[in-house]
């Protein structure tokens, strides 16, 4: 059985004080909960070790980028090792704000899977086409693309460590959200990707993200091939992540 995840990536928001009340009132807020998701809180990496502090093991931590090397003089650069260190058990890696803002490429996205998966971190590998790629009939090709990419640095059993995070960038931010119909033909065909690759594909679990909220969670966590969210803006309230969180199936 795959995993349900719902994920909360805070980009670069967030305070102390954030942290103090939004982590607490997220676990009351689950703790009714018995849909059997996981769920995952993404600060930014200064305030890491306070959401570990304030998830108490119930919810699970990660960071939003990890370095491409393991050690050394990279003056600001985070390693996966280190995060690991500090409670993390996820990174984000490839998100489309690092590939568009900060130039990440394809094939440091896929150095950057191989350090997170060799430091025992599951890496949530964000792939996504952007509008003009959609419209010129190119998504697919686009997002194969990125997949295969990312998955030269991964080797048998460390698949299980695998996530894939399907984000038209076109849909992040902007209260834009693929119909659930369509977010599903790609992520049904990110899998035939990933069985073309010898993945165990049925095992990996496929989040969507872009606009997810409140009241569009359901109809997209609904779909054969979603298997959950990557949150941005709406994992800032307690009430609205939750129910985000609220709107994965209950197990069958
Ligand atoms: P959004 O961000 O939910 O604010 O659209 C999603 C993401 O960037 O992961």
């Amino acid at each position: 059985m795959r995993r349900k995840i719902v994920a909360g990536n805070w980009k670069m928001n967030g305070s102390k004080d954030l942290v103090n009340s939004l982590v607490g009132e997220i676990r009351s807020g689950l703790a009714s909960l018995d849909n059997g998701v996981e769920v995952v809180i993404i600060p930014p990496a200064l305030f890491v070790s306070g959401v570990v502090d304030q998830a108490g093991g119930e919810v699970a931590v990660g960071v939003q980028n990890v370095a491409c090397w393991d050690s050394g003089a990279y003056t600001g650069e985070i390693a996966a090792g280190m995060a690991r260190d500090v409670g993390c058990s996820y990174t984000l890696v490839g998100h489309s704000e690092r590939r568009q803002l900060f130039g990440e490429t394809d094939g440091q996205v896929a150095v950057k899977v191989g350090r997170a998966l060799a430091s025992g971190l599951g890496a949530v590998i964000c792939v996504g086409e952007t509008l003009e790629e959609r419209e010129a009939g190119k998504a697919e090709e686009v997002v194969s693309g990125q997949v295969r990419e990312a998955a030269s640095e991964v080797g048998g059993s460390q698949w299980s460590q695998v996530v894939i995070a399907y984000e038209p960038v076109w849909a992040i931010g902007t209260g834009k959200t693929a119909t659930a119909e369509d977010a599903q033909a790609m992520h049904a065909s990110i899998r035939a990707v990933l069985t073309s690759l010898g993945a165990p594909a049925d095992e990996i679990s496929l989040l969507y993200g872009g606009s997810v909220k409140a009241d569009n969670a359901a109809a997209l966590f609904a779909q054969p091939d979603i298997d959950g969210g990557l949150i941005g803006g709406a994992s800032l309230k307690a009430d609205d992540f939750v129910s985000i969180c609220r709107a994965v199936p209950g197990r069958s």
